[in-house]
């Protein structure tokens, strides 16, 4: 070797050696895509106080590489602008992760985007049981409404209910709740009496609620979005009479949000709900993330289940990336996170490989009151269940 050659080898070798260190030096960006403003602004909020609260304890660099979050607003139910942010992510912010999603109409717009750019999107509520499907780039980390809906009915049918209706929201999660517990509530031999299909942005449940009353059911299953609807929902329920005839509520973890508790008030005592978090959760875990939430955003905000899913969702993320030490590349980062299985504050949660959706425990929980506040308290559970809407 001649000393020209020498010189070359010992350059190639300088920049063969430096291709990695300029790498590690690029930040690994997650765009994150929330409605922050109209009448599911609070789900932009629980999400993003999870996911910021995860940063906080776990730091921002992860095997080497600092990472960035963005958050915008998509606005509630406007599928297109969600579509036009998570574009403008991928083509002018260069993102490596689409990430948040709290309502299914803004996941099911973005998927074929993620499928085409070929990057990972973490869902972090959008519940419709469809939504994994629509893209091998997704999974998800919150919930589907199958799979708390499903543990509802067989609860109702061993309560010995007969006579039920149900009344959910009319989109793909109203939708699916309705299926699936009409289905485990009809295994059971039972038949229900009556459903309705409500527009997802109503609020005036009079007419539908003594519709209701007048069919005489026992009890009543209901899925809506939780805000200004659940609230009016309960409002027009007891206005009606509907407890004084005896009418059971049985609901969803989304009707006795826990953000929604103190609004809700003793109006919600005795509700029984099937859900996948409750912050009075009892293990040790969940108590150190409800003082740590409350360390950042006081005591007044309430952590739920989307602050929850915020904060695995990006505890997933990190995971991921640690297995890929550091490769942002999609189909890497969805393999590492199959068959992902960690301690939530929930309870145990795992990613099914085979279907990228979260598989957890469903809790029943009762509406009861502890030192002045109203709480979901857990008295039975469903271990590792699936989402049965893939089935
Ligand atoms: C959804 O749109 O997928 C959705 C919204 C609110 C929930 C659950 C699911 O509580």
């Amino acid at each position: 070797m001649n000393k020209f050659q020498q010189l070359w080898l010992a350059l190639l070798g300088g920049l063969l050696l430096a291709a990695p260190a300029a790498q590690a030096e690029e930040p690994i960006r997650i765009g994150v895509i929330l409605p922050l403003t109209g009448p599911y602004a609070d789900y932009g909020e629980q999400i993003g106080n999870g996911l910021k609260l995860y940063m906080k304890q776990n730091g921002d660099t992860v095997a080497g590489r600092k990472i960035v979050v963005t958050i915008r607003d998509d606005t509630g139910i406007a599928p297109e602008v969600s579509k036009r942010l998570a574009s403008d992510y991928l083509v002018q912010d260069k993102v490596d992760i689409l990430a948040g999603f709290g309502l299914t109409p803004s996941a099911m717009a973005v998927a074929p985007l993620a499928t085409q750019a070929k990057k990972a999107m973490v869902i972090m509520n959008a519940a419709t049981s469809v939504i994994t499907t629509k893209s091998p780039y997704i999974v998800r980390f919150s919930h589907t409404l199958p799979q708390i809906s499903a543990p509802m009915a067989t609860y109702a049918a061993k309560s010995g209910i007969k006579k039920m209706y149900t009344l959910v929201a009319d989109y793909g999660p109203g939708i699916d709740a309705e299926t699936a517990f009409k289905k485990a509530f009809e295994a059971g031999g039972s038949q229900l009496i009556g459903s309705v299909r409500v527009p997802v942005t109503n609020l005036d449940f009079s007419s539908y609620i003594q519709r209701i009353k007048d069919a005489q059911p026992e009890a009543v299953f209901l899925f809506l979005p939780p805000g200004s609807a659940t609230v009016s929902f309960l409002k027009a329920y007891k206005e009606r009479g509907l407890d004084k005839a005896g009418i059971k509520l049985l609901a969803t973890v989304d009707f006795a949000d826990d953000d929604l508790m103190d609004v809700l008030g003793q109006s919600v005592l005795g509700v029984v709900t099937s859900g996948h978090y409750s912050m009075a959760h009892d293990s040790a875990l969940n108590k150190a993330y409800v003082a740590a939430y409350a360390e950042a955003y006081g005591t007044k905000k309430r952590p739920n289940f989307m602050s929850v899913a915020g904060y695995d969702g990006m505890a997933g993320i990190y995971a991921a990336l640690k297995k890929t030490n550091g490769d942002t590349d999609g189909d890497k980062l969805v393999a590492a996170m199959k068959g992902l299985a960690f301690e939530s504050p929930r309870g145990p949660i795992s990613i099914d490989p085979e279907t990228r959706d979260i598989v957890q425990t469903v809790y029943y929980r009762r509406a009861e009151e502890k030192n002045g506040r109203v709480f979901n308290i857990e008295f039975d559970s469903v271990k590792n269940f699936k989402d049965p809407g893939k089935q």
